[in-house]
C-alpha cells in the first residue's frame, strides 16, 4: 500500500474535497488517514468525520518547534505513506520537513521557481507574464524550493486580475494534485538526490498537466 495520504490544511480544503471525490468515484486508489490542521476552525476540517480530524492552535505553543513536533507525533502516529500540504500556511520547520523527505508535498499557485511565498497571482500580472500557473513539489525546508515534480499552465487574459487568475487556476490545481497523487499512491514517483523519480527513472523537468488531466510523457533527456 502505497496510498495513505495525512492531508494538511489551513483554509477552505477545496484540494482535499477534490480528492476526496477522486477516492470515492474511484479515480484515486488512495485512502485519507487524517486532515490535521493549525486552525481548528478550519473549514477543510468539517469536510471529514470528526475521527479523522486533528487539530491545535499553533498559537497555543510556545514556538514552531513545539507545535511541529507535535503535528510531526500525530501524523507520524498514523502511519502515512505522503503527507500532503493542500493549503496548508504555515510553514513547516527543518525538523518537520526531513521527518517526512521524500514523502512530503506541497501544490503552490505559481510556476515554480517564479514566485515563491504568498501573492502568486498579483505577482505574475504585475510582471507582465503571458502564463500562469500551479506546481507540485516536494517541500524541502527552505520554503518553495523543493523539487518540481508536475505544472500545470494557464494563459494570463487581458483584464485579469488576481482573483480571476485565483479562480481559473483553482481546478487545475485540483486535476494536478490528483494526477500526482495517482503516480505516488502508486507507487510510482520517489525523490533521489534532488531529482524526481518516476518508475525508477530520475526524470529532469517537471510533468507537465495537459487539457485532459493527464501528465504528459516524461522527458528522458536533461535539459
Ligand atoms: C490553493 O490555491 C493552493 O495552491 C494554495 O492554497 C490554496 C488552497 O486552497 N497553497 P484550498 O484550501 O485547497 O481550497
Amino acid at each position: 500500500m502505497s496510498g495513505r495520504l495525512a492531508i494538511l490544511a489551513s483554509g477552505r480544503g477545496s484540494n482535499l474535497q477534490a480528492i476526496l471525490d477522486a477516492i470515492a468515484d474511484g479515480s484515486l486508489g488512495a485512502g485519507i488517514v487524517g486532515v490535521f490542521s493549525d486552525r481548528p476552525d478550519a473549514a477543510a476540517l468539517q469536510r471529514v468525520a470528526g475521527p479523522l480530524r486533528w487539530s491545535a492552535d499553533a498559537k497555543s505553543f510556545p514556538d514552531r518547534a513545539g507545535f511541529d513536533a507535535a503535528l510531526a507525533d500525530a501524523v507520524d502516529a498514523l502511519r502515512p505513506d505522503w503527507v500532503v500540504c493542500a493549503g496548508y500556511m504555515r510553514i513547516l520547520g527543518a525538523p518537520f520537513v526531513e521527518r517526512f523527505r521524500g514523502r512530503l508535498l506541497n501544490i503552490h499557485p505559481s510556476l515554480l521557481p517564479k514566485y515563491r511565498g504568498l501573492r502568486t497571482h498579483a505577482r505574475a500580472l504585475a510582471a507582465g507574464d503571458a502564463e500562469h500557473g500551479a506546481s507540485v513539489h516536494f517541500v524541502v525546508p527552505e520554503l518553495d524550493a523543493g523539487t518540481v515534480i508536475a505544472q500545470a499552465r494557464i494563459p494570463i487574459e487581458p483584464g485579469d486580475t488576481p482573483e480571476s487568475l485565483a479562480h481559473r487556476l483553482l481546478p487545475r490545481e485540483h486535476a494536478l494534485y490528483l494526477a500526482v497523487l495517482r503516480l505516488a499512491a502508486a507507487g510510482r514517483l520517489a525523490e533521489r538526490d534532488g531529482h524526481v523519480v518516476l518508475d525508477g527513472q530520475p526524470i529532469f523537468s517537471p510533468l507537465l498537466l495537459d487539457s485532459t488531466g493527464k501528465l504528459l510523457p516524461v522527458p528522458t533527456e536533461p535539459k
